[in-house]
């Protein structure tokens, strides 16, 4: 019956405090292990070039494109040094159409072009700016690329809703320059920076504390800096601040501690990226609502839960999206109201009663709590690998820069991350970390990486 199976998915979904620091210790295992050798671990470690965090002390106009979550993001960035921090900024946003993202590298790169053209061109117009010295550029990519210096990388492949398989083993900065000749924009590309290193930037540039950056979104990953010496696969020279910024990549993370159902393997088997990005899909939120829809099927063929008929739209893999389920998640009417009404548009089910509608909540809380759960597990293995696992009685606080839409938006997913990392920390008074979140703080820190690594600026010195 229903009931047994709800309580059989709660069961495998299980993610009691021991097992998370199975999971955290399993994650510094790994660290170690990326850190040590190319190919050492699931885990990519993947050097960012990215050796001095923004001071403040950047100035000048920069621009950034932002491509990998949800919205693909141009901005312009006015930036006024110690005294005036970032003056300005402006952004347009847009979708990337589903076709572009598994057709071919040169499309998806002529699209992105073409819209920072037209916000270049707009921007010309506005500011009456006259062309001038060559324009220079932060691009966040956010997926897993091998960095051979701050502003050149090869897409290692591709992780989330993307598969353009031309652009495997790419520059990806090659393939954005040659773009951007084509649609007639003069402009350099001084930085290329995974999104978890942009957000761990802008963060750095509003509070000194930052050291960990964490995305919780479509797709999920942490950056952190890392301690030159302790990175024996980095064979270049010692950087002078004595330290690197790491992305981690920690989607792609896998551990026999972790709580996998059927479901995800499921998911996981007909997904894009069979075999990878365990973690990711465990956690983020593009998989959590698919995890929910797949749970309701099973339900509905097998208990009738929706009556005889199984409702067809339930069959269709990814229908159910995160948002909705965390709307339903939230539904705080006495009737469940707004769960009736997702049940209604989006999967076509009407009729349903309270009952069945709070064991739809109670699916969704499960789901999101497992996710939110294991991202603690994740926050507090780095937090271990850097020595900040402690709680300090002096009240110093270790900042962890947050963005993503999940993080920003699923209240009751953030709250639980929060509160299970102040669980495993054995904080009882939840004030030795602080989750800031910087909205859009990957784009301004891609701005602020462009003007530390500005060929002008070096030409000045
Ligand atoms: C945005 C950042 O705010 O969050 C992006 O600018 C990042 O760089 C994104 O990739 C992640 O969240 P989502 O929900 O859009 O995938
Ligand atoms: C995926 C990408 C990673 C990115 C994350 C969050 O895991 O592989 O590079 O940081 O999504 O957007």
């Amino acid at each position: 019956c229903a009931r047994a199976l709800v309580k059989e998915f709660e069961e495998k979904c299980g993610t009691p405090d021991a097992r998370l620091k199975q999971i955290a210790d399993a994650l510094t295992v790994e660290m170690h292990a990326g850190l040590a050798s190319e190919g050492g671990s699931k885990l990519k470690m993947l050097i960012s070039y990215v050796d001095n965090l923004p001071t403040g002390d950047e100035e000048g106009i920069f621009y950034a494109l932002d491509l990998g979550g949800t919205n693909f993001r141009v901005l312009r960035v006015e930036l006024g040094g110690r005294e005036r921090g970032v003056v300005h900024q402006e952004f347009a946003e847009a979708s990337i159409p589903p076709a572009l993202m598994s057709g071919s590298s040169d499309a998806l790169f002529d699209y992105i072009a073409e819209k920072l053209a037209a916000f270049v061109a707009d921007e010309e117009r506005i500011y009456e700016q006259p062309a001038g010295k060559e324009r220079e550029l932060g691009f966040t990519f956010s997926f897993p690329v091998m960095q051979n210096s701050i502003n050149s990388g090869t897409l290692i492949r591709w992780t989330k809703g993307f598969s353009i398989d031309d652009a495997v083993g790419q520059d990806v900065v090659v393939e954005i320059t040659k773009a951007l000749k084509r649609k007639g924009v003069d402009m350099r590309v001084a930085a290329l920076v995974n999104d978890t290193i942009g957000t761990l930037a802008g963060g750095r540039h509003s509070n000194p504390d930052v050291s960990v950056a964490v995305i919780l979104g479509t797709g999920s990953n942490a950056a952190y800096v890392e301690r030159a010496q302790a990175i024996p696969k980095w064979h270049g020279p010692l950087p002078k601040s004595g330290e690197m910024a790491i992305n981690m990549e920690w989607g792609n993370f896998r551990s026999s501690h972790l709580p996998l159902t059927e479901y995800d393997s499921a998911m996981d088997a007909e997904s894009l990226n069979p075999g990878e990005q365990i973690f990711e899909k465990l956690i983020s939120g593009m998989y959590l609502g698919e995890v929910l829809r797949r749970v309701l099927l099973r339900l509905a063929e097998e208990t009738c839960f929706f009556g005889d008929e199984v409702p067809a739209k339930l069959k269709s893999p990814f229908i159910l999206r995160t948002p909705e389920m965390s709307a339903m998640h939230h539904d705080t009417s006495a009737d469940l109201k707004v769960v009736d009404d997702k049940l209604r548009s989006i999967l076509e089910i009407s009729h349903t009663s309270l009952k069945k509608r709070r064991v739809v909540v109670e699916l969704c809380d499960i789901t999101a709590s497992r996710g939110a759960r294991l991202a603690a597990a994740g926050i507090f293995g780095v937090l271990k690998k850097t020595g900040k696992d402690v709680v300090k009685d002096n009240g110093e606080k270790t900042i962890i820069a947050m963005d993503g839409g999940l993080f920003e938006h699923y209240t009751e997913y953030r709250k639980c991350l929060e509160k299970t990392v102040f669980e495993l920390l054995g904080d009882t008074t939840g004030s030795s970390v602080v989750f800031q979140h910087y909205n859009d703080g990957s784009g301004i820190g891609a701005a602020l990486l462009a003007a530390s690594h500005s060929l002008y600026l070096e030409e000045k010195l």
